[in-house]
């Protein structure tokens, strides 16, 4: 038996196939079963008739419940309202393992279930999708650096130094020692750099963050790329060609797979214009409003979209007050009802979304106005700039005080580090971390000290500076943040098949 992939159904019209896989649904009608079948690779109707099938086998279709796993030998043939655009008629059903009351359905689950369910919830389409279009993204990072001649090097995961800060280090037991789990493969890469010339890593990062925000992770995979004789601008300039080849490509290939998470693909285009280079400076004076972006001004711009928002929940308010009253007329149709039951539902959903934007635009504006100049952005902060750009932002040369140890100073202002942030439009905020590094072996003592760190585990680091020091840059990309502005997700932990955050190790 040669088996067949839902995939290239189009390639077999008019033939018989054997696809094997699970049923996501099954629902009769007069005596035909239709059969939802789903392989990895795909969703496609088979469609199960008494005629076409023995007596035996019609019977036992009725024991197919949703996830149990089956063999189905049928003839394909066209038909454009399907998914897919392909139906199989079958002549054979054959079940492997009938599956028990399946816990995750096509109804409204919460969150937690979700997520609890996570193992099963991956079959659904969505998370399929998103699972594709993350692997499109893993693809097209490889072929960027290994096409620019980039070496991929693999860094330590038990490390004795931290990189990024030691408010989120994880510490873990290293025979006797303290090792912490790596935040960050920097140090490293800046090392196989010195020995290979342009490097990148590609592997899982932890931070002990216990924040319950939408973008934070506490394992997640980090693309970490490092170069010999670069400077800030050229450590743009790369980031720029990089981030508009993956999403271009992920546009190219995943088609069907961003319309299956609504995807408007209509702001990812806009990645083959230039991304606006800011300063911190500029950048803060958007933020507060004190310099608008094409027209717009961050203030009044969440203040307009606040009433507007408002008026419009004032208006679905009204909708769903009117048909509740409708439902209650004496003599109404039993269908009228449900039709406009099914609109109340579907206006109180609308309702819940906009009560989320009107919860945290207040959030945002107190931000905006209340920023100190001096400050790392926070997500507000980075939300607040974002949403005025349709492009990722980069914003460059922050007060060093707020920036990692290793950046450069600014050798035409010392009072910056020479550090780049990307910031995802549409209010994702950052996803991309890097800068120039500080070569002055000097300077980077006396950073090392200002941090607390344990001068002893960075003295291989300073080698770096003391044999053949020269100036060099890099960055870290967040996959999960990529992968979440790319299918605009509402959270971060729909982008990675099996989340780790504060509160969730299971399953
Ligand atoms: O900005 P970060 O902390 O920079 C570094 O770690 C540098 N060593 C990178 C470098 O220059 N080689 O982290 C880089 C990126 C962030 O921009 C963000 O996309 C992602 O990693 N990131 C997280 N993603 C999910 N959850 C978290 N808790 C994250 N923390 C950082
Ligand atoms: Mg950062």
């Amino acid at each position: 038996m040669q088996a067949y992939l839902i995939k290239n159904l189009k390639d077999y019209e008019g033939q018989q196939v054997t696809l094997q896989g699970w049923a996501s649904n099954r629902r009769d009608s007069k005596g035909i079963y239709f059969i939802i079948l789903r392989d990895g690779t795909g969703w496609c109707q088979c469609v199960v008739s008494a005629e076409s099938v023995s007596e035996e086998v019609f019977n036992e279709c009725k024991k197919i419940t949703t996830e149990t796993s089956i063999i189905i030998t049928g003839t394909v043939t066209k038909d454009e309202k399907q998914m897919g655009g392909f139906e199989v008629q079958a002549t054979d059903v054959q079940i492997i393992a009938v599956a028990d009351e399946y816990p995750v359905s096509k109804k409204e689950h919460g969150v937690d279930f979700l997520m609890d369910n996570r193992h099963l919830w991956l079959r659904s389409q969505r998370q399929w999708a998103i699972m594709k279009i993350r692997n499109q993204i893993i693809f097209s990072i490889h072929q960027f650096f290994q096409k620019e001649g980039f070496i991929q090097m693999d860094a330590p995961l038990f490390t004795g130094n931290a990189c990024e800060g030691t408010s989120n280090l994880f510490e873990t037991d290293f025979y006797g020692d303290t090792a912490y789990l790596s935040q960050s493969g920097q140090l490293y890469g800046e090392a196989m750099a010195f020995a290979m010339g342009k490097i990148y890593t590609f592997g899982p990062t932890f931070r002990a963050e216990k924040s319950k925000t939408r973008r934070h992770l506490s394992e997640f995979w980090m693309i970490e790329p490092e170069m010999v004789f670069f400077d800030i601008f050229q450590n743009m300039d790369l980031i720029e060609g990089f981030l508009r080849a993956v999403v271009s490509d992920v546009l190219t290939n995943c088609k069907a797979e961003l319309a299956m998470v609504g995807r408007d693909t209509t702001v990812l285009e806009q990645i083959v214009k230039p991304f606006p280079r800011l300063s911190y400076d500029e950048a803060v004076r958007i933020i507060k409003g004190e310099q608008d972006v094409n027209g717009q001004n961050s203030i009044k711009s969440l203040e307009d979209e606040l009433k507007q928002v408002e008026a419009k929940m004032e208006e679905i308010n009204k909708e769903i007050a009117e048909r509740e009253e409708k439902i209650k007329t004496p003599g109404m149709k039993k269908g009228e009802i449900g039709f406009n039951q099914a609109k109340i539902d579907k206006l109180k959903q609308e309702l819940k979304d906009l009560e989320e934007v009107t919860r945290n635009i207040p959030g945002w504006l107190n931000s905006a106005r209340n920023f100190e100049y001096g400050n790392d952005f926070g997500g507000s902060d980075e939300t607040v700039l974002t949403r005025l750009f349709d492009v990722p932002v980069m914003v460059y040369n922050w007060p060093h005080e707020v920036k990692a140890f290793y950046l450069k100073r600014d050798p035409e202002n010392s009072k910056f580090a020479r550090g780049v942030d990307v910031l995802a439009p549409e209010g994702y905020g950052e996803i991309v971390g890097g800068g120039e590094r500080e070569t002055d072996t000097d300077l980077l003592i006396e950073k090392i000290k200002e941090h607390q760190l344990p001068m002893e585990a960075f003295e291989w680091y300073l080698d770096l500076r003391r044999y053949g020091s020269v100036p060099h840059a890099g960055f870290g990309l967040g996959l999960e943040r990529l992968v979440t502005w790319i299918c605009k997700l509402p959270h971060v932990r729909e982008s990675i098949p099996f989340p780790r955050m504060y509160g969730r190790l299971l399953p």
